[in-house]
């Protein structure tokens, strides 16, 4: 309850002052503490130190067990099995502390930037309507956000924050590639001659497959499929049958990531896939830009799918061909240098040395705002009806 209180009293106090402020007047709660604690640093203060705005950070679930029937294969000698206790398509125990280390690493990265308490409009948490990708979500906030000094309760080092997300056909926001259009347009895509040409250089590879595996593997997407069936197979132990040996995991793995650029092929393919998502990260920059006073949120994180971090990377530009890993996040954080906003956008994707400054073609690692919203206009979708859901 106080929580609240202590918010609404920061946001009406910051709109008069920006700047750090320190919120005496509510103190008597917390006078046990040095002033420090009640640092809170306004998004747009004009600290010479620090010119970090506020945050996006998206990311790939945790390590999982094999999803449902779409990844494994007729002659799967697992085909049938239950992964008790997890189950199937659900986060494992190193899944769990690797979202874990996200936050921890989030905290660390801006805790001077977010101030010490969790108070809920400093952070909007957003995940896709799966198991796995809400309870990454949960990780991530615990380890961003553990409770201090008189929040914890029952001793525990964990607080609960709220997050949302919405039923999948009405989420275009993370799961746009379930757009009715979208699919639509993607068979369209894959019927182009231009795709077809492709894949008819793969037909060796792709009877090979299929004769073995008992799959109908036509396109990259069957081969996309079967990759998270076999890695997560792999991943959890099991022994993969011996037909494999000449094709796993290079050439599944080169194939699976061409399904990446299929799936951003078009104009309207890359709005879908990708531009409802920048489209809110540039409105919510819009906003805090144009109206300071009332926005106290801090960070955005957004829990998904490793789709969702390899489109965003094919629309900025900077994806490496990589099937994203298992906590895989990008970090766009909204900077005022010298006046002028801008973006920097580090990826992480745990192959060591941590989340890497990444160069936005034609803008480099400082990414002006108005030169990003050229560069990535073409993807945003301005038609509302564009999803058809
Ligand atoms: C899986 O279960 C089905 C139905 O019980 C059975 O026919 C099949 O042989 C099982 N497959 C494997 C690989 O164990
Ligand atoms: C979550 O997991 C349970 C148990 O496996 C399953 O019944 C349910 O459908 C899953 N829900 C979602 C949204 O993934
Ligand atoms: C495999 O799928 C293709 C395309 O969907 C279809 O035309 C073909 O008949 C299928 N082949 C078999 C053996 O099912
Ligand atoms: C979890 O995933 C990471 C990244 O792919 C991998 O390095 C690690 O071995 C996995 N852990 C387990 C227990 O599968
Ligand atoms: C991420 O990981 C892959 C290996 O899976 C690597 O090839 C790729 O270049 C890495 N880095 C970036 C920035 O994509």
């Amino acid at each position: 309850m106080y929580s609240t209180i202590r918010l609404i009293s920061v946001c009406a106090f910051l709109s008069v002052v920006s700047g750090t402020v320190h919120y005496g007047y509510i103190k008597s709660r917390w006078d046990v503490f040095n002033d420090d604690d009640y640092r809170i640093v306004f998004p747009h203060h004009e600290d010479e130190s620090s010119t970090l705005v506020h945050v996006h950070v998206l990311f790939r679930h945790g390590n999982r067990t094999a999803d449902s029937e779409a990844e494994l294969y007729p002659n799967d000698p697992y085909l049938n099995y239950t992964y008790f206790p997890y189950g199937l398509g659900q986060l494992t125990n190193a899944g769990k502390r690797r979202e874990f280390a996200i936050g921890e690493a989030l905290r660390r990265r801006y805790d001077d930037f977010l101030g010490k308490f969790y108070y809920p409009e400093i952070v909007e948490a957003i995940s896709t309507d799966y198991n796995r990708t809400k309870m990454s979500l949960q990780l991530v906030l615990a380890g961003l956000f553990p409770p201090r000094r008189d929040d914890v309760f029952n001793g525990l080092i964990w607080q609960p924050v709220p997050f949302n997300y919405l039923p999948r056909p009405e989420d275009t926001l993370l799961l746009g590639v379930l757009c009715p259009r979208y699919l639509e347009l993607y068979e369209d895509h894959y019927n182009s001659n231009k795709v077809k040409s492709q894949l008819r250089k793969h037909r060796k590879t792709f009877d090979y497959i299929s004769r073995n595996s008992g799959l109908n593997v036509t396109r990259y997407q069957d081969i996309y499929q079967l990759f998270f069936g076999l890695s997560t197979e792999s991943e959890y132990g099991l022994k993969l049958p011996q037909w494999l040996n000449t094709v796993w995991p290079d050439t599944i793995i080169d194939l699976a990531i061409q399904e990446y650029y299929v799936s951003m092929g078009t104009t309207n393919l890359r709005k879908m896939a990708a531009g409802y998502l920048l489209n809110k990260i540039l409105d919510d920059a819009r906003r805090i830009i144009e109206n300071r006073a009332k926005l106290c949120r801090k960070i955005h994180l957004y829990s998904a799918h490793e789709n969702n971090v390899a489109q965003l990377l094919i629309a900025l530009g900077i994806f490496e061909p990589h099937i994203p890993n298992y906590g895989s996040y990008i970090i766009m954080e909204l900077h005022r240098i010298n006046g002028e906003y801008g973006y920097k956008i580090f990826y992480e994707n745990w192959t060591g040395g941590g989340p890497q400054l990444m160069k936005m073609p034609k803008c480099g690692t400082f990414c002006p705002l108005d030169k990003f919203k050229s560069l990535v206009d073409e993807h945003l979708p301005l038609n509302d009806n564009l999803c058809g859901n």
